[in-house]
Protein backbone atom coordinates (compact mmCIF):
# COMPACT_ATOMS: atom_id res chain seq x y z
CA UNK A 1 0.00 0.00 0.00
CA UNK A 2 1.37 3.41 -1.12
CA UNK A 3 1.83 5.98 1.87
CA UNK A 4 -0.33 8.69 2.84
CA UNK A 5 1.14 11.84 1.23
CA UNK A 6 1.25 15.45 3.12
CA UNK A 7 2.13 18.20 1.55
CA UNK A 8 3.89 20.74 3.25
CA UNK A 9 3.83 24.19 1.51
CA UNK A 10 7.02 25.56 2.49
CA UNK A 11 10.64 25.11 3.98
CA UNK A 12 10.59 24.27 7.44
CA UNK A 13 13.83 22.27 9.64
CA UNK A 14 14.02 18.73 8.40
CA UNK A 15 13.65 17.87 12.52
CA UNK A 16 10.23 19.49 12.68
CA UNK A 17 8.99 17.74 9.88
CA UNK A 18 10.45 14.00 10.94
CA UNK A 19 7.53 13.23 13.15
CA UNK A 20 5.53 12.42 9.70
CA UNK A 21 8.03 10.27 8.00
CA UNK A 22 8.03 8.46 11.46
CA UNK A 23 4.58 7.39 11.32
CA UNK A 24 5.27 6.20 7.97
CA UNK A 25 3.52 9.34 5.99
CA UNK A 26 5.32 10.43 2.30
CA UNK A 27 6.55 13.83 2.56
CA UNK A 28 6.36 16.03 -0.23
CA UNK A 29 8.31 19.64 1.11
CA UNK A 30 8.42 22.41 -0.98
CA UNK A 31 11.80 24.27 -0.82
CA UNK A 32 12.02 27.85 -0.43
CA UNK A 33 10.37 30.72 1.98
CA UNK A 34 8.39 32.51 -0.74
CA UNK A 35 4.85 31.37 -1.13
CA UNK A 36 3.52 29.27 -4.07
CA UNK A 37 1.54 30.73 -6.41
CA UNK A 38 -2.08 29.61 -6.42
CA UNK A 39 -1.58 27.52 -9.77
CA UNK A 40 1.78 25.70 -7.99
CA UNK A 41 -0.28 25.10 -4.67
CA UNK A 42 -3.00 23.60 -6.46
CA UNK A 43 -0.50 20.84 -8.55
CA UNK A 44 1.55 20.09 -6.08
CA UNK A 45 -1.36 19.52 -3.88
CA UNK A 46 -3.35 16.84 -6.54
CA UNK A 47 -3.78 13.63 -4.47
CA UNK A 48 -2.68 14.88 -0.97
CA UNK A 49 -4.00 13.28 2.17
CA UNK A 50 -2.80 16.05 4.27
CA UNK A 51 -1.92 19.90 3.31
CA UNK A 52 0.07 21.61 5.91
CA UNK A 53 -0.04 25.06 5.11
CA UNK A 54 0.78 28.93 5.93
CA UNK A 55 -0.95 31.93 6.79
CA UNK A 56 -0.29 33.08 3.18
CA UNK A 57 -1.37 30.21 1.48
CA UNK A 58 -5.35 30.92 0.55
CA UNK A 59 -7.16 28.04 1.17
CA UNK A 60 -10.14 27.92 -0.89
CA UNK A 61 -12.60 25.39 -2.82
CA UNK A 62 -10.23 25.43 -5.89
CA UNK A 63 -7.22 23.80 -3.72
CA UNK A 64 -9.24 21.51 -1.53
CA UNK A 65 -10.99 20.27 -5.17
CA UNK A 66 -7.27 20.00 -6.87
CA UNK A 67 -6.52 18.15 -4.00
CA UNK A 68 -8.91 15.40 -4.69
CA UNK A 69 -11.42 13.13 -2.64
CA UNK A 70 -8.07 11.68 -0.20
CA UNK A 71 -7.65 15.29 1.43
CA UNK A 72 -8.74 14.58 4.95
CA UNK A 73 -6.68 17.29 7.19
CA UNK A 74 -5.54 20.33 6.43
CA UNK A 75 -2.62 21.93 9.23
CA UNK A 76 -2.20 25.30 9.32
CA UNK A 77 0.92 27.28 10.75
CA UNK A 78 -0.92 29.59 12.40
CA UNK A 79 -3.77 30.16 14.81
CA UNK A 80 -5.23 32.63 12.53
CA UNK A 81 -7.62 30.57 9.95
CA UNK A 82 -8.76 33.96 7.85
CA UNK A 83 -6.58 32.74 5.13
CA UNK A 84 -8.82 28.92 5.05
CA UNK A 85 -12.16 29.14 3.38
CA UNK A 86 -13.46 26.72 6.88
CA UNK A 87 -17.41 26.08 5.28
CA UNK A 88 -15.66 24.70 1.80
CA UNK A 89 -13.60 22.30 4.76
CA UNK A 90 -16.43 21.60 6.13
CA UNK A 91 -18.44 20.70 2.99
CA UNK A 92 -15.76 18.18 2.09
CA UNK A 93 -15.21 16.40 5.44
CA UNK A 94 -11.28 18.13 5.62
CA UNK A 95 -10.66 18.57 9.09
CA UNK A 96 -8.80 22.05 9.97
CA UNK A 97 -6.44 22.08 13.00
CA UNK A 98 -4.08 24.96 14.10
CA UNK A 99 -1.63 26.07 16.49
CA UNK A 100 -3.56 28.24 19.51
CA UNK A 101 -1.92 28.40 23.02
CA UNK A 102 2.01 27.69 21.91
CA UNK A 103 2.24 31.39 20.17
CA UNK A 104 0.68 33.13 23.28
CA UNK A 105 3.73 34.34 24.79
CA UNK A 106 6.10 34.86 22.08
CA UNK A 107 2.89 36.66 20.41
CA UNK A 108 2.12 38.78 23.75
CA UNK A 109 6.46 39.75 23.93
CA UNK A 110 6.01 41.21 20.28
CA UNK A 111 3.31 43.18 21.21
CA UNK A 112 4.70 44.37 24.16
CA UNK A 113 8.31 44.96 22.04
CA UNK A 114 6.26 46.74 19.87
CA UNK A 115 3.98 49.30 22.52
CA UNK A 116 7.71 49.63 24.36
CA UNK A 117 9.60 50.62 20.89
CA UNK A 118 6.79 52.92 19.55
CA UNK A 119 6.18 54.69 23.24
CA UNK A 120 10.28 55.39 23.66
CA UNK A 121 10.21 56.34 19.94
CA UNK A 122 13.27 53.61 19.63
CA UNK A 123 13.41 53.24 15.80
CA UNK A 124 13.53 57.17 15.34
CA UNK A 125 16.47 57.59 18.25
CA UNK A 126 17.89 54.36 16.54
CA UNK A 127 18.21 55.92 12.81
CA UNK A 128 19.47 58.99 14.57
CA UNK A 129 22.89 57.43 16.11
CA UNK A 130 23.24 55.48 12.71
CA UNK A 131 22.67 58.41 10.54
CA UNK A 132 25.93 60.15 12.57
CA UNK A 133 23.73 63.07 12.99
CA UNK A 134 23.46 62.81 17.30
CA UNK A 135 25.25 65.58 19.00
CA UNK A 136 24.74 64.41 22.14
CA UNK A 137 22.34 63.98 25.10
CA UNK A 138 19.58 66.76 25.32
CA UNK A 139 16.89 68.03 27.71
CA UNK A 140 14.35 67.33 25.06
CA UNK A 141 15.67 64.87 22.77
CA UNK A 142 12.48 62.11 21.51
CA UNK A 143 10.65 62.45 24.45
CA UNK A 144 8.26 59.22 24.58
CA UNK A 145 5.32 58.30 26.54
CA UNK A 146 5.56 56.95 30.32
CA UNK A 147 3.23 53.62 30.28
CA UNK A 148 3.07 53.98 33.94
CA UNK A 149 -0.97 54.91 35.03
CA UNK A 150 -1.81 54.98 31.23
CA UNK A 151 -4.91 52.75 29.84
CA UNK A 152 -4.13 49.69 27.51
CA UNK A 153 -7.27 49.07 25.33
CA UNK A 154 -7.50 45.77 24.70
CA UNK A 155 -9.93 44.26 21.66
CA UNK A 156 -10.13 40.60 22.35
CA UNK A 157 -9.14 40.19 25.62
CA UNK A 158 -8.30 35.99 24.48
CA UNK A 159 -5.49 34.06 25.16
CA UNK A 160 -3.04 37.09 23.32
CA UNK A 161 -4.76 39.59 24.27
CA UNK A 162 -4.86 38.64 28.36
CA UNK A 163 -1.32 37.97 27.92
CA UNK A 164 -0.61 41.27 26.64
CA UNK A 165 -2.79 42.80 29.53
CA UNK A 166 -0.60 40.90 31.81
CA UNK A 167 2.61 42.17 31.05
CA UNK A 168 1.34 45.73 30.80
CA UNK A 169 0.33 44.94 34.32
CA UNK A 170 3.55 44.85 35.15
CA UNK A 171 4.44 48.12 33.31
CA UNK A 172 2.23 49.84 36.21
CA UNK A 173 -0.82 50.15 32.60
CA UNK A 174 -4.78 49.87 33.51
CA UNK A 175 -6.37 47.50 31.43
CA UNK A 176 -9.92 47.80 29.89
CA UNK A 177 -11.07 45.64 27.03
CA UNK A 178 -13.65 45.07 24.38
CA UNK A 179 -15.43 41.45 23.02
CA UNK A 180 -18.52 40.79 22.23
CA UNK A 181 -19.02 39.25 25.38
CA UNK A 182 -17.44 39.94 28.61
CA UNK A 183 -14.70 37.60 30.46
CA UNK A 184 -14.86 38.24 34.67
CA UNK A 185 -12.80 35.05 34.40
CA UNK A 186 -10.05 36.18 32.87
CA UNK A 187 -10.51 40.33 33.85
CA UNK A 188 -10.85 40.17 37.44
CA UNK A 189 -6.90 39.34 37.92
CA UNK A 190 -6.00 42.03 35.68
CA UNK A 191 -8.54 44.26 37.32
CA UNK A 192 -9.98 45.24 33.46
CA UNK A 193 -12.56 47.30 32.94
CA UNK A 194 -15.38 45.44 30.40
CA UNK A 195 -16.56 48.26 27.80
CA UNK A 196 -19.28 46.59 25.97
CA UNK A 197 -18.90 49.35 23.08
CA UNK A 198 -15.75 49.41 21.25
CA UNK A 199 -16.19 53.14 20.47
CA UNK A 200 -16.36 53.79 24.50
CA UNK A 201 -12.97 51.54 24.37
CA UNK A 202 -11.41 53.90 21.87
CA UNK A 203 -12.37 57.11 23.79
CA UNK A 204 -10.48 55.75 26.84
CA UNK A 205 -7.45 53.90 24.95
CA UNK A 206 -3.82 55.50 25.64
CA UNK A 207 -2.97 52.84 23.97
CA UNK A 208 -5.23 50.27 21.52
CA UNK A 209 -3.85 46.70 20.67
CA UNK A 210 -5.88 44.47 18.58
CA UNK A 211 -6.21 40.60 19.13
CA UNK A 212 -9.07 40.03 17.28
CA UNK A 213 -9.72 37.41 14.11
CA UNK A 214 -10.06 39.00 10.77
CA UNK A 215 -13.79 37.77 9.68
CA UNK A 216 -16.08 39.68 7.30
CA UNK A 217 -17.73 41.68 10.17
CA UNK A 218 -14.10 42.93 11.22
CA UNK A 219 -12.44 43.90 8.46
CA UNK A 220 -11.69 48.08 9.14
CA UNK A 221 -12.65 47.48 12.90
CA UNK A 222 -10.60 50.66 12.87
CA UNK A 223 -11.89 52.76 10.23
CA UNK A 224 -11.09 56.61 10.01
CA UNK A 225 -13.73 57.55 12.22
CA UNK A 226 -12.78 55.09 15.14
CA UNK A 227 -9.36 56.54 14.57
CA UNK A 228 -10.21 59.37 15.36
CA UNK A 229 -12.13 58.53 18.68
CA UNK A 230 -9.00 57.31 19.94
CA UNK A 231 -7.31 60.25 21.95
CA UNK A 232 -4.98 62.42 20.79
CA UNK A 233 -1.86 61.46 20.93
CA UNK A 234 -2.37 57.73 21.61
CA UNK A 235 -0.77 54.53 20.28
CA UNK A 236 -2.00 51.86 18.24
CA UNK A 237 -0.01 47.99 18.55
CA UNK A 238 -1.32 45.71 16.04
CA UNK A 239 0.36 41.89 16.15
CA UNK A 240 -2.98 41.02 15.03
CA UNK A 241 -4.08 40.89 11.26
CA UNK A 242 -3.37 44.23 9.01
CA UNK A 243 -7.41 44.31 7.51
CA UNK A 244 -8.50 45.16 10.99
CA UNK A 245 -7.02 48.40 10.64
CA UNK A 246 -8.12 50.70 7.44
CA UNK A 247 -4.34 51.44 6.51
CA UNK A 248 -4.58 54.36 4.60
CA UNK A 249 -6.30 55.94 7.27
CA UNK A 250 -3.79 55.49 10.30
CA UNK A 251 -1.57 56.83 7.58
CA UNK A 252 -3.40 59.87 8.28
CA UNK A 253 -4.31 59.96 11.39
CA UNK A 254 -0.30 59.62 12.49
CA UNK A 255 0.60 61.76 9.58
CA UNK A 256 -1.39 65.08 11.41
CA UNK A 257 -0.33 63.95 14.78
CA UNK A 258 -3.58 62.36 16.00
CA UNK A 259 -1.70 59.35 16.80
CA UNK A 260 1.75 59.67 18.08
CA UNK A 261 2.63 56.33 17.14
CA UNK A 262 2.30 52.90 16.19
CA UNK A 263 3.89 49.25 16.15
CA UNK A 264 2.60 47.04 13.34
CA UNK A 265 3.43 43.14 12.72
CA UNK A 266 0.81 43.03 10.17
CA UNK A 267 -0.51 44.66 6.97
CA UNK A 268 -3.56 44.87 5.10
CA UNK A 269 -1.79 43.18 1.99
CA UNK A 270 0.85 41.32 3.46
CA UNK A 271 4.24 41.51 2.42
CA UNK A 272 3.21 45.14 0.44
CA UNK A 273 3.59 47.92 3.34
CA UNK A 274 1.50 51.08 3.06
CA UNK A 275 3.94 53.35 1.46
CA UNK A 276 2.92 56.46 3.64
CA UNK A 277 3.72 54.05 6.97
CA UNK A 278 7.06 53.75 5.80
CA UNK A 279 7.88 57.50 5.04
CA UNK A 280 6.97 58.23 8.96
CA UNK A 281 9.50 58.23 11.31
CA UNK A 282 7.14 57.63 14.37
CA UNK A 283 6.10 53.97 13.45
CA UNK A 284 8.00 50.55 14.62
CA UNK A 285 7.22 48.08 11.21
CA UNK A 286 8.09 44.10 12.29
CA UNK A 287 7.78 42.12 8.93
CA UNK A 288 4.89 39.65 11.28
CA UNK A 289 7.37 37.98 13.67
CA UNK A 290 4.38 37.51 16.20
CA UNK A 291 5.13 33.87 16.58
CA UNK A 292 9.04 33.72 15.08
CA UNK A 293 10.89 32.42 17.71
CA UNK A 294 12.57 28.89 17.60
CA UNK A 295 10.85 27.49 20.86
CA UNK A 296 7.50 28.48 19.54
CA UNK A 297 8.20 27.62 15.83
CA UNK A 298 9.39 24.52 16.56
CA UNK A 299 6.47 23.94 18.73
CA UNK A 300 3.76 25.12 16.28
CA UNK A 301 5.19 22.38 13.81
CA UNK A 302 4.90 19.40 16.68
CA UNK A 303 1.16 20.86 16.72
CA UNK A 304 0.43 20.27 13.22
CA UNK A 305 2.62 17.26 12.88
CA UNK A 306 0.87 15.20 15.62
CA UNK A 307 -2.52 16.82 14.30
CA UNK A 308 -2.15 15.38 10.96
CA UNK A 309 -0.96 12.32 12.17
CA UNK A 310 -3.72 11.69 14.18
CA UNK A 311 -6.53 12.78 12.01
CA UNK A 312 -5.29 10.42 9.16
CA UNK A 313 -5.77 7.27 12.12
CA UNK A 314 -8.52 8.46 12.59
CA UNK A 315 -8.98 10.36 15.85
CA UNK A 316 -9.55 14.01 16.19
CA UNK A 317 -7.05 16.01 17.56
CA UNK A 318 -7.74 18.72 20.46
CA UNK A 319 -6.35 21.85 18.06
CA UNK A 320 -9.16 20.05 15.35
CA UNK A 321 -11.37 23.58 14.64
CA UNK A 322 -15.10 22.72 15.01
C1 LIG B 1 -0.73 33.36 13.58
O1 LIG B 1 -0.31 32.25 13.92
O2 LIG B 1 -1.87 33.52 13.17
C2 LIG B 1 0.20 34.50 13.72
O3 LIG B 1 -0.19 35.58 12.95
C3 LIG B 1 1.61 34.08 13.41
O4 LIG B 1 2.50 35.06 13.84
Amino acid sequence: MTAARVFVTRRLPDAWRAPLAEAGLAVDAAGADDPLTPAELRTRAAGAAALWVQLNDAVDAALLDAAGPGLRVVATYSVGTNHIDLAACRERGVVVVHTPDVLTDATADLAMALLLAAARRLPEGQRLVESGGWTGWAPTQLLGVELRGRTLGVVGLGRIGAAVARRARAFGMRIAYHQRRARPDVAAPLEADYEADLEALLARSDVLTLHAPLTPDTRHLLDARRLRLLPRGALLVNTARGPLVDEAALVDALRDGHLAGAGLDVYEEEPRVHPGLLALPHVVLAPHLGSATVDTRRAMARLCTDAIVAVLRGERPANALA
